[in-house]
């Protein structure tokens, strides 16, 4: 479906406080919440939803973090939501997102960049059933 997407509220974000402000942000984009739960991942886990950056340098590392601690993980609805969503973000690397953007307000570093946004609307699908059952979407 092309209204959907996927986020996290990730590990850092949470530990600093910032889960409010970002569903805020999130809602004043635009954005209904489909589905929402606060959660933890294993690394095994993490392992799984991050399998396309197994070869990357990085995978150990983000795998590591994104199982360090709680998180929030959604569904997202809104017309155009995985390029908007994007957008309302950010870049990957804080330092480059755009004033105004979660990740430009919120991230503390690549790595630790406060939320994941899908970049497809297959892996927004994929990744919304990793994380939830049907019955657990509105
Ligand atoms: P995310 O949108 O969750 O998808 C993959 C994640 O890998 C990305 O956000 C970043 O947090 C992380 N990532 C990408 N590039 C790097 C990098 N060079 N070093 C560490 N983490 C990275």
């Amino acid at each position: 479906r092309s209204d959907r997407t996927f986020t996290m509220i990730k590990p850092d974000a949470v530990a600093n406080g910032y889960i409010g402000d970002i569903l805020a942000a999130i809602t004043k984009g635009g954005f209904r919440i489909a589905a929402m739960k606060y959660t933890k991942i294993s690394k095994e886990q993490a392992e799984v939803f991050y399998e396309v950056h197994k070869e990357r340098p990085f995978y150990g590392e983000l795998t590591d973090f994104m199982s360090s601690g709680p998180i929030v993980a959604a569904i997202l609805e809104k017309e155009n939501a995985v390029a908007d969503f994007r957008k309302l973000i950010g870049a990957t690397n804080p330092a480059e997102a755009e004033e105004g953007t979660i990740r430009k307000q919120f991230a503390e570093s690549m790595s630790k960049n406060a939320v994941h946004g899908s970049d497809s609307d297959e892996n927004a699908c994929i990744e919304g059933a990793f994380h939830f059952a049907g019955t657990e979407m509105f």
